[in-house]
């Protein structure tokens, strides 16, 4: 096994998808961007499994198209240019995990990010298309004001999941400042 490294939001979410997903698994990559966690997620369900990734901007398609083709795995892949709020048309259940990077595709317009009223319906969908046992990973970043907003909503609607149904966990860098990355996983029981 691997040395467990405690290093950042993203390898806490990368750590728990590479728990979580076994070859021939379906997951989501809610928040395609640069695709770096598509492409995570493809080796992770290799050749017999599936990835379904949103975005919204055509650049983060065609980034991560690339990125994929450079390591073979484009066909693993379903790439869709459409809003998180309509995984449930795209992607049937079971689903065995989602992820969710929030904020802005780093290096382009941050005026295009992801926006509170579009994330809580994608996270509602993604809970309901989990398996028993499914993964639900979010990042959050709360280095401006608009994270800052976002985790705030975000934690108030995680506090408000049924315990009989779910499991949240926040990851939290307690001596990193209130402004640090955080990592939240949800776990459908
Ligand atoms: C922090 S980036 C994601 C980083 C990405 N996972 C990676 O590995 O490079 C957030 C992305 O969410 C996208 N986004 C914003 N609103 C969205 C929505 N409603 N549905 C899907 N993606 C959205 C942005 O276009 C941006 O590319």
């Amino acid at each position: 096994m691997d040395e467990f490294i405690l290093r950042s939001a993203r390898h806490i979410a990368a750590e728990a998808c590479g728990r979580v997903l076994k070859k021939g698994d379906v997951a989501v990559d809610a928040t395609m961007g640069n695709g770096h966690d598509t492409l995570l997620l493809c080796r992770l369900v290799g050749d017999t499994g599936k990835v379904h990734a949103f975005d919204v901007q055509r650049q983060a398609l065609e980034n991560t198209l690339a990125l994929l083709r450079q390591h073979g795995m484009e066909n693993r892949a379903v790439l869709h240019l459409m809003g998180h709020e309509r995984m449930g048309e795209m992607v049937p259940p079971p689903v065995k995990l989602v992820m969710f990077n929030l904020g802005w595709l780093p290096g382009s317009d941050k005026k295009v990010r992801t926006a509170w009223p579009t994330t809580r319906q994608a996270l509602d969908t993604a809970l309901s298309l989990l398996c028993p046992n499914g993964l639900c990973v979010v990042c959050v970043y709360p280095g401006h004001p608009e994270g800052e907003e976002e985790r705030q909503q975000l934690l108030a609607y995680l506090q408000a999941l049924p315990p009989q149904q779910y499991n949240v966990l926040r990851h939290q860098f307690v001596n990193a400042g209130e402004q640090a990355p955080e990592c939240v996983l949800i776990q459908r029981q």
